[in-house]
């Protein structure tokens, strides 16, 4: 009797721990109609502000929201908030339909459904936002723009959906749109790949994601160790020819090392089915991206929108190629076609594409500059 209890008890406790619960995620709906919802990582109020900005941060392909702890960590006492959003179909967010995926993979039917398709991607963020500033009584934007309010970070292949979060603002509906262009304050586009912005790739571009010799299954993952080196880039000349395209730096550990050191790679690092989807979206809806990206950061209509939006690009010189090479595309691509457009460029010395966990206390110093 006693050793069948015994038994028993064993049975009601070993699959508990063969099955660990599965993560909890705090979310917000951002469409009520079809339920569509995004999950978050908050690190709440810095303690003892009255006010504070609150920067919502975008990440890019492979590393889900978790990325961003370590700006989290350094969040309360430099005097912000930092909520990391999961992008779908990431941790927590809601998967994409067939029909989604189908426009994604395929590029649907024409620019329409695709432009129906990143809009819906802007209003899914943008309506996160506002709600989130209704939901949490967020400190509004002040009256002469300096405290308080929403800062939009769009690190990396976040930066498309950030500015199209701004540039499909317009067709939010109204409430939505009121609570998000009063208090919208900056965004910030922080080292995407030209590509994910719809501007060329040049000749020099390599890495391990078109690297047709490494395994189609290890590519991510490749790609993962390699963009979080550090790269002795050479960008006095201003000459994509400079930059160090390959090798990556013997002088600093990769980021992706420190990270599996502190026992975090397994929860960020997605490669699975919620990693597939990027790179497709990227190459198929590459005009479109183009669109909402000058509309976001050039157009004086969506300025109109926002009148009290901040618009930067931001860049560590020390990142992968394709980061300088996007900052400099971004500020040809102005030069050329809207030299009387507002927006501040700022280079980081030395930093890393994983600055936002190798330099946390730096990069919210210089997203506040930026504010
Ligand atoms: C919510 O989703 C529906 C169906 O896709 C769409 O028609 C509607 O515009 C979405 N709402 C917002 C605010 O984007």
């Amino acid at each position: 009797m006693r050793f069948s209890t015994c038994f028993f008890s064993l049975l009601l406790v070993v699959p508990s721990l063969a099955l660990p619960s599965p993560r909890a995620f705090k979310t917000i709906v951002v469409n009520s109609t079809t339920n569509v919802e995004l999950s978050y990582i908050d690190s709440g109020a810095p303690a003892g502000a009255a006010t504070y900005p609150t920067i919502f941060a975008i990440h890019g392909i492979i590393f889900s929201n978790l990325v961003f702890q370590k700006l989290m960590d350094s969040a309360s006492s430099l005097g912000v908030r930092v909520v990391g959003i999961n992008r779908r179909p990431f941790p927590g967010s809601t998967p994409f339909t067939d029909a989604e995926l189908n426009v994604i993979y395929t590029g649907g039917s024409g620019t329409a459904e695709r432009q129906a398709e990143l809009d819906a991607r802007g209003h899914e963020l943008g309506t996160f936002i506002a709600n989130f500033i209704t939901q949490f009584n967020l400190p509004r934007l002040s009256a002469d723009g300096k405290t308080g309010g929403a800062v939009l970070l769009g690190w990396s292949l976040g930066a498309p959906f950030a500015l199209a979060a701004v540039s499909a603002a317009g067709s939010l509906p109204p409430a939505t749109l009121a609570t998000l262009s009063a208090n919208l304050r900056s965004i910030i586009v922080y080292e995407p790949a030209p590509l994910a912005i719809g501007l060329p790739t040049p000749s020099q571009n390599w890495n391990p994601l078109v690297d047709s010799t490494i395994p189609a299954d290890l590519q991510l993952e490749a790609f993962g160790q390699w963009v979080t080196a550090y790269f002795d880039n050479n960008i006095a000349n201003r000459n994509l020819d400079d930059l160090a395209w390959v090798v990556t730096s013997p002088s600093h550990t990769p980021t992706l090392y420190t990270i599996a050191a502190a026992g975090k790679l397994d929860a960020m690092q997605e490669l699975g089915a919620d990693a597939q989807t990027d790179l497709p979206f990227i190459f198929n809806f590459a005009s479109e991206l183009l669109g909402s990206y000058r509309n976001a950061l050039f157009d004086a209509n969506t300025a109109a929108t926002f009148p009290k939006l901040k618009r930067s690009v931001l860049c560590g010189t020390k990142t992968a190629a394709f980061g300088v090479n996007g900052f400099w595309a971004i500020q040809d691509d102005q030069a050329a076609n809207v030299p009387q457009a507002s927006i501040a460029y700022k280079m980081m010395d030395g930093t890393n594409h994983l600055a936002i966990w190798d330099n946390p206390t730096t990069i919210i110093n210089t997203v506040k500059s930026l504010v």
